[in-house]
């Protein structure tokens, strides 16, 4: 069963239009900053398994940073795909606690 748990403090989130890696429970989280707005998806990027949380966001898609796919920050689905997504799982901050539910 799928529960938030804390997994950064708000000073480590990721600059604009950036993401940034974090792990929790032995699986690693993208979290991308959308204009303000912070979405957490699979870090691993379901083209070849890059590290989206090293990528850039652009225009609501997360870019992953070794072969340019693009990940909805929504949906998850791929630009480039029509049968492969990443995960998107909800993120919510309490206080300086950023919480993702996994
Ligand atoms: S591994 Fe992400 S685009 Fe290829």
């Amino acid at each position: 069963m799928s529960e938030f748990r804390k997994i950064a403090i708000v000073s480590e989130l990721p600059p604009l239009g950036e993401g940034r890696e974090f792990v929790v429970e032995q699986r690693t989280i993208c979290i991308a900053n959308e204009n303000g707005k912070y979405v957490a998806m699979n870090n691993v990027c379901a083209h070849r398994g890059g590290p989206l949380g090293q990528g850039v966001v652009d225009e609501g898609k997360m870019v992953c940073p070794w072969h340019g796919w693009q990940f909805d920050l929504v949906t998850g689905k791929s630009e480039q795909s029509a049968t492969l997504g990443v995960d998107v799982y909800e993120l919510k901050i309490e206080g300086d606690d950023v919480l993702v539910k996994i």
